[in-house]
């Protein structure tokens, strides 16, 4: 059996399911560029039929994402189908990615169709869209909890149809690593065509069982693993593409002949990228690209590495792109030296971009002594990926402290014209905000804010970031400076202006 593991990173279309994860056309490029770099096989860039924004993103993506197969998300209806080819047919791989319940449950109350319907739907979908595009996915969704007979009948009659990767979702996060393996095993033995695809599976961590699941698959034989970076998705989000790539190059002796074709070494800054774009903050815990994945607070534990790393770790830090924080740039450093890093960096900016990104440079620089890789990366992505936004901050006031009533006095540019407003608050950023939303009249419900050093020292960059809810969009925002109530406000406004950009595009 060949064992390299096609990886297939649904992080920007399960992943953006993620309540308020939602990422504009531009991040998602960066993403995907993104995920290039680090190797993934398949990128699925979104569900085209379901607003104009979504088509557009994953259209954008498979014009200008090379290397990778670029695949969109259908149900099975004619309609979908032609949504999602219509945007993926720029890509030089293009997949379509249908998607029908199977399990009895799903069929009863949510599609209320009798098997047979559904084994006709199934087959006259993969048909239709194989006229379009070679390669297409079908998805049984909840297979985990599907009747194994007709589980084997779907998967049968859609090889015959045409499909070329069958997919084995467990959508709730069920299924128990043991039961799962015995499913893929089943699959193997009793659907006679089954060599003509290759299996995939897709688990959903509702039981925390996401990447347990997906690997004892791989065991049983399947051969693509659909993922999340940092393991966002819906609810409880999707197995974590960083936990099930570094699970099977750490164990290779129990994947023995198993690889991936990821490059490791990439996916601590995937895991950032994706982290900042989508607002989505990763726990200090988390396994692989966590802050303290690496780290080791017992004396005992410091000493073991210290005489033997490997008493205590068993990856090494660089592997998954972990280096030491490195001092870049200073205030005296030019503007080639400045583009150079970031070519380094991976950035392809623009010279406008660039030029830019300088600007923010120099001012960082007059305030923070060192700038490290960490600061650019973070004053970059305020330069790119952002939608064109309409209020810009010009000037902030604050008066605070524990005997006055917090007052901020804020001034917007918009059009090239200023707009101010005061407001006082429970806090300064409670202050900050009301008189941003006087401003903008995009006022929403400030769902998160998250606060975080960009790198240590007191004169760090602080970096914010906040989800605002306003008529049932839910928008990310971030914002970074030295000043922690600058940033606060820069985050606000950040949200406030997708909130306007969506209202003006959807
Ligand atoms: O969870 C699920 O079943 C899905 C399908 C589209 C594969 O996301
Ligand atoms: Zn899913």
């Amino acid at each position: 059996m060949d064992g390299k593991i096609i990886i297939f990173d649904t992080t920007l279309r399960d992943g953006e399911q993620s309540p308020g994860a939602s990422l504009n056309m531009m991040e998602k490029l960066e993403i995907a560029r993104q995920l290039a770099v680090l190797g993934v096989d398949v990128i699925e860039a979104g569900f085209p039929i379901t607003s104009p924004g979504d088509f557009e993103a994953v259209k954008a993506v498979a014009k200008a994402v090379k290397g990778p197969v670029i695949c969109g998300l259908s149900r099975a209806v004619e309609k979908d189908i032609d949504a999602a080819y219509g945007a993926l047919k720029y890509a030089v791989r293009p997949r379509v990615h249908i998607v029908l319940a199977t399990s009895k449950i799903h069929m009863k109350y949510k599609l209320k169709k009798a098997e047979d319907e559904i084994l006709k739907l199934a087959v006259s979908s993969v048909k239709y869209a194989k006229a379009k595009c070679s390669d297409i996915e079908f998805s049984l969704e909840d297979a985990s909890r599907t009747e194994r007979g007709f589980l084997y009948e779907v998967v049968e009659s859609v090889i015959d149809a045409g499909a070329t990767t069958v997919n084995i979702a467990d959508t709730v996060g069920y299924i128990l690593p043991f039961e799962f393996a015995d499913v893929i095993k089943g699959v193997k033995d009793n659907v006679p065509n089954i060599a003509k695809c290759v299996i995939s599976v897709h688990c959903h961590n509702d039981l925390g069982l996401g990447v347990s699941n997906s690997l004892a698959a791989v065991l049983s034989g399947a051969r693509q693993v659909e993922c999340t970076i940092n393991g966002l998705g819906e609810r409880a989000g999707n197995a974590s593409l960083e936990e099930i790539v570094m699970g099977i190059k750490t164990r290779s002796d129990a994947f023995k002949g198993i690889t991936t074709g990821i490059n490791t070494k990439e996916l601590y800054k995937t895991s950032r990228l994706v982290s900042k774009l989508t607002g989505m903050v990763v726990q200090p815990n988390k396994a692989i690209i966590g802050s303290n994945a690496f780290s080791h607070e017992s004396g005992i534990h410091q000493d073991g590495v210290l005489k033997e790393r490997t008493t205590y770790e068993i990856m090494r830090p660089q592997d998954v792109g972990f280096e030491e924080t490195r001092l870049v740039l200073g205030k005296h450093s030019g503007r080639h030296a400045f583009a150079e890093r970031l070519r380094k960096l991976g950035f392809g900016l623009t010279k406008e971009q660039i030029e830019k990104a300088f600007e923010r440079f120099k001012k960082l620089a007059d305030k923070k002594k060192e700038i490290f890789d960490e600061d650019l990366e973070t004053i970059v992505l305020e330069e790119i990926a952002r939608i064109p936004e309409k209020f810009h901050l010009a000037h902030f006031y604050i008066a605070s402290g524990d005997q006055v009533k917090p007052t901020a006095s804020i001034k917007l540019k918009y059009n090239n014209k200023i707009l101010e407003a005061t407001s006082s608050g429970d806090g300064p950023v409670d202050a900050c905000y009301k008189a941003v939303d006087k401003i903008t009249g995009a006022a929403g419900k400030l769902l998160d804010y998250q606060i975080r050093s960009v790198t240590s020292g007191k004169d760090a960059l602080g970096e914010v970031s906040v989800k605002i809810s306003s008529k049932g969009n839910i928008v990310s925002g971030r914002g970074a400076s030295t000043d922690i109530i600058e940033a606060s406000i820069k985050a606000y406004v950040n949200a406030a202006n997708k909130l306007v950009y969506k209202c003006h595009n959807s």
